[in-house]
């Protein structure tokens, strides 16, 4: 019987000191089991439509979970009072919040108030890696919704011109590692970037040289091409690796080749670990596709909410 009590009270102290936000694959199995289709009906409709949609989506999650946890910040719109995360310098550039904002529309129907939106980003993300010919997992869910969402604090995001000293520490100020540095930047292999991105490289590099020497000469040649000094043109820039919508591991590939597009790629040379994990990443698809699940599985795990939103665009 004192054992029964024992065994009774230890299971209850585990039930409170686990963490409430813990994530689980299969969240909601009971609650909204049409959950995962919805959002990949939801995906592969839009990126029909529009080919850059799985790059987007991809990024946009990145972005959420460096900012406050993945907890949906950065999906809503500023306010009379407040610039939102959706607003901030390097959020400009993200594209497709109304694959989202479908998504949600169409689980909610289903499932009124029980899908966070921050779960439908990360299963949107997961779809966009999947249907561009990437691996696949299982996502574990039941984050939450923040209801914070500061421009200013995508200052906290790392910078395309950072070294690799300055990209470690933002990843581990998150608990991520150098392989998880490796491996997510491999999600470069999808996706495009404007000229002002990496500018850096190609014009006024130094005071000795304009051009970054660890550029291949004739991809800077092209770079300098499409992004002339002073270019005005707003889409002008570059695809991130050469086979811009199919995640494979070109990307690792080009960057041993001196064709990488921002300076923070180039930075994984720099360093004998990360160097050694690119080599390995740019033989094999399959050491990649598995790295890039963990540190995926890993990132989207960081959590920060409270509520589910019912409009990933406002706070109620
Ligand atoms: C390691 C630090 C990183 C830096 C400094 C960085 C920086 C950037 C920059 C500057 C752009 C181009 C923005 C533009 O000019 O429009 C970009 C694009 C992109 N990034 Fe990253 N990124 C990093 C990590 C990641 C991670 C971890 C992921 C996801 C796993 C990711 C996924 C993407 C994708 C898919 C695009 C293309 C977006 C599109 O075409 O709409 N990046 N990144």
């Amino acid at each position: 019987m004192a054992s029964l009590v024992a065994l009774v009270s230890a299971f209850l102290i585990l039930q409170i000191l686990s963490p409430v936000d813990a994530l689980s694959t299969n969240y909601y199995d009971h609650t909204c089991p049409l959950f995962e289709a919805t959002v990949t009906a939801a995906v592969k409709k839009a990126m029909t439509n529009d080919r850059t949609v799985p790059a987007a989506l991809l990024r946009m999650h990145f972005h959420d979970c460096f900012i406050r946890g993945c907890d949906g910040s950065v999906l809503l719109n500023s306010t009379g009072g407040n610039t939102a995360e959706k607003d901030g310098p390097p959020n400009i550039s993200l594209h497709a919040f109304y694959v989202i904002d479908q998504a949600k529309k169409a689980v909610e129907a289903l499932c009124p108030g029980v899908v966070s939106c921050a779960d439908i980003l990360a299963l949107a993300a997961r779809d966009a890696v999947a249907l561009s010919g990437g691996p696949t997992w299982n996502v574990p869910k039941g984050r939450l919704d923040g209801r914070t969402s500061k421009a200013s604090d995508t200052r906290q995001l790392p910078a395309p011109t950072f070294n690799i000293s300055q990209l470690q520490q933002s990843f581990s100020q998150r608990g991520l590692s150098m392989e998880d540095l490796v491996a997510l930047s491999g999600g470069h292999t999808l996706g495009f970037a404007h000229c002002s991105s990496f500018q850096n490289r190609i014009h006024n590099f130094s005071p000795t040289t304009d051009v970054d020497p660890s550029l291949s000469p004739s991809f800077a040649a092209n770079l300098r091409n499409v992004c002339p000094l002073g270019n005005t043109a707003k889409n002008a820039g570059s695809t991130l690796d050469s086979t811009t919508t199919t995640f494979d591991n070109v990307y690792f590939k080009m960057l041993l080749q001196g064709q990488s597009i921002f300076t923070s790629d180039q930075s994984l040379l720099t360093n004998p670990q990360t160097k050694a994990l690119v080599s390995k990443y740019a033989s094999s698809q399959q050491e990649f596709n598995k790295a890039f699940i963990q540190s995926m599985i890993k990132m989207s795990s960081l959590t920060g909410g409270q509520e589910i939103r019912l409009d990933c665009k406002v706070v109620r």
